[in-house]
């Protein structure tokens, strides 16, 4: 291990975001009874430029008046290069929503972004007299976005989780493809005639799970776009979370159990995790750092891979 620890991420259950646009107030209460562990109300691409004063005041007033349980709340806001991201900012901690956990910042492209966002959070603040403290997390989903993504998720202590958005993300790096997520129809090799399809978002979940790892932040698949097929989903979850990822948004309230299935660990991945823990405290007993598990080999490493999957069982059911 290198000298700097690398530090732990925010410690609650993070596997599902639900949203809903902040000019839908109907969706609101269902949203509040929803099974998602996180709560994204947007101001951002889901509310129409007329529709910004309204949702900002639906948003205020949800965020007092409906019982969101023990949900992490966050609000999208706009991003950086509108006319409309200050004012999100000033009306949800001026109205003193202290509901809120959470600010998501969008189309972020280099630290300089959250350091404007951070400078002006902690003005207003400071000046409303909040007693919580504003978390930040962060959409991925540019061609600057990724390649700075290690110093956006250093970029300030608020950062709490960053999320990788498909659709802007291949807008921006001009890819071909208009899908939301999932599998890409012309990304595919050839093998005897066989076509075999590859995943065209493995690198850049993979570059947003170190930096985050890195830096103590929760690495977020976004989202998927057509949910209508659920083995879609449910193919695409499953990479994210053999990635690292803790979770995935829902843009339909149909993916929310979903996401909540694939990021849960199952009770068979559990159990095995107690017992390769089990088989080398026997080992450490013997004086031996490695042994053999089911026919494999079990080492140090497996330690930490097996009391991640307990961590995580321990964290969601505590939750
Ligand atoms: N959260 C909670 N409930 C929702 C919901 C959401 N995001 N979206 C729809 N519902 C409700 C509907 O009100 C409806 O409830 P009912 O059975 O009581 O009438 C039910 O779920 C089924 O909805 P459905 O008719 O299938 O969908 P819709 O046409 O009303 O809405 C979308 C579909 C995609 C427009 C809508 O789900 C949505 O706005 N999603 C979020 C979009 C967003 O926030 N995008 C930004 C991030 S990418
Ligand atoms: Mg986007």
């Amino acid at each position: 291990m290198s000298f700097r620890i690398q530090p732990a991420p925010p410690a609650r259950p993070n596997r599902c975001q639900l949203f809903g646009p902040g000019s839908r107030p109907a969706i609101f209460e269902k949203m509040a009874t929803s099974a998602a562990d996180v709560i994204n109300l947007d101001l951002e691409d889901s509310v129409a430029p007329s529709d910004k004063d309204s949702a900002r005041t639906n948003i205020v007033a949800a965020l007092g008046d409906i019982d969101w349980g023990r949900k992490t709340m966050s609000v999208r806001i706009n991003g950086l290069d509108t006319p409309y991201w200050y004012r999100d900012v000033i009306e949800l901690l001026e109205s003193g929503a202290e509901r809120l956990d959470q600010i998501m910042i969008p189309k972020v492209g280099c630290a300089a972004d959250i350091y404007a966002v951070d400078a002006l959070v902690t003005a207003v603040e400071a000046a409303s007299g909040r007693e919580k403290r504003i978390g930040f997390e962060v959409i991925i989903e540019s061609a600057a976005g990724i390649a700075h993504v290690e110093e956006i998720a250093a970029a300030s202590p608020r950062m709490q989780a960053m999320s990788l958005g498909a659709a802007d993300f291949a807008a921006s790096m001009g890819m071909a493809t208009t899908g939301i997520g999932g599998t890409q129809e012309n990304y595919y090799m050839i093998r005897e005639g066989q076509k075999y399809w590859g995943d065209p978002w493995h690198w850049a979940q993979t570059a947003i799970v170190a930096a985050c790892r890195t830096h103590g932040v929760l690495p977020v698949d976004g989202p998927f776009g057509d949910f209508s097929d659920e083995d879609g989903f449910r193919a695409q979850a499953r990479r994210s979370a053999t990635l690292g990822m803790v979770g995935k948004w829902a843009i339909h309230p149909k993916q929310v159990a979903l996401a909540n299935e694939v990021f849960t660990p199952s009770d068979a991945a559990v159990a095995e995790a107690r017992e390769i823990l089990a088989a080398m405290e026997e080992a450490k007993a013997k004086g031996e750092g490695a042994t053999v598990y089911k026919g494999r080999l079990v080492d140090i490493a497996s330690i930490k891979q097996a009391e991640g999957i307990v961590r995580q069982a321990e964290m969601i059911a505590a939750g």
